[in-house]
């Protein structure tokens, strides 16, 4: 398996799956509701606490998956009056997000500021604006130019919300995110979102900001007062996966070695792995019928690497997407260059400059 989002190899830790035993023991398995009537344990709130602690923020909220916070913050905050400005490879959960808003929403070129500056320009835009970035890209691997946005942001007075659902736990010193990747103020940015089924090993999502924002969530987003409350079992392992991270930092120096190996070897054998600077590594085909021959080709040689394939991407940019994590090591990587190899080799469906190498 090499496309997995478990970053940093935490699915199965011992002391993850203790706490999670031992949350299904002392809670049960459900909770019984949604968080305004009995779905909130004191497990919520500690986590939620943590969270914000973590992100360097004054409070968090915890929804039942990332994609459900994005649908949650947008549509309980903005409206056909405002205005939102997402990158052209925003997930689909925050374009579904504008829809439910019905707020005006424009696109700027992926991770260009330049383009961004030119839809500001454009005003006079809605009685509030909001930017939308992420912090790694998810089909791509790349990295948003946060501090340049920074500047727009404050010069032309928008909001920004950044998607942290790939940097979370995996970028800067300490996984604290793309933040502490560039080194800027957490509180600069004025949203954040996070999901805990990537880098942390559970499920859920969560937003983290300011204390007045969050109070407006729990009142106002639908996701949150419609719909269940996080089971125990996944708010505890979401708990001490944070534990583990501090407790661990060796993971995160692993998993960046190993997305360096594995990209750098790819690229030696001539696959196309687009803009990857991340632990996400496309190897971009660009036609659906080579991808998936290519992967089940993979498939047959024992390796699971995924095809991403329409809607997720443009048909042009068709891709198999590899995950670099922690828990891969040297032979494991070796073993899947190989694989890639073979099939380069074998195969009649690869592009003429692969077949050339
Ligand atoms: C950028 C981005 N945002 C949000 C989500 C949704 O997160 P979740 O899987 O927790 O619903 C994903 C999921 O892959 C994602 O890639």
């Amino acid at each position: 398996m090499i496309s997995s989002y478990d970053y940093l190899g935490l699915i199965g830790h011992p002391a993850i799956e203790s706490a999670a035993v031992e949350a299904i023991h002392k809670y049960g398995t459900g909770t019984g509701g949604v968080r305004l009537l009995t779905g909130t344990t004191d497990l919520h709130c500690l986590l939620e606490r943590e969270l914000a602690a973590f992100k360097g923020t004054e409070a968090a909220l915890t929804f039942s998956s990332g994609y459900l916070a994005n649908l949650a913050v947008i549509s309980a905050l903005f409206g056909p009056s405002d205005r939102i400005i997402i990158d052209s490879k925003a997930h689909r959960s925050i374009v579904d997000a504008c829809r439910l808003s019905r707020v005006p929403t424009e696109r700027f070129d992926h991770n260009a500021p330049s383009s961004l500056k030119n839809k500001l320009d454009r005003g006079p835009g809605g009685r509030r604006t909001l930017i939308i970035i992420e912090g790694i890209y998810s089909m791509d691997g790349d990295i948003c130019p946060l501090p340049e946005i920074l500047e727009l942001k404050k010069k032309y007075g928008a909001c920004l919300m950044v998607d942290e659902a790939h940097s979370f736990g995996v970028l800067g010193a300490k996984g604290r995110g793309v933040d502490e990747h560039f080194k800027v103020a957490s509180k600069d940015v004025d949203i954040w979102m996070g999901s805990l089924s990537k880098a942390i090993p559970s499920n859920g999502g969560f937003i983290a900001g300011p204390k007045d924002l969050i109070y407006y969530l729990q009142h106002a987003a639908s996701p949150f007062i419609f719909s269940a409350a996080l089971c125990p079992a996944a708010v505890a392992a979401a708990r001490e996966a944070l534990r583990v991270i501090e407790r661990e930092p060796e993971r995160l120096v692993k998993l960046n070695n190993n997305a360096v190996f594995l990209r750098e070897l790819l690229k030696e054998l001539g696959y196309d792995t687009g803009l990857s600077e991340s632990p996400v590594i496309p190897i971009i085909l660009g036609d659906q019928e080579k991808t998936l021959r290519l992967t089940r080709k993979l498939f047959a040689l024992g390796i699971i690497a995924v095809p991403i394939t329409k809607p997720a991407v443009s048909p042009g940019g068709t891709r198999i997407r590899l995950c670099a994590t922690a828990a891969q090591d040297e032979a494991f990587l070796q073993d899947i260059i190989e694989g890639f190899r073979k099939v380069r080799i074998s195969s009649s469906v690869l592009p003429k400059f692969l077949m050339e190498k």
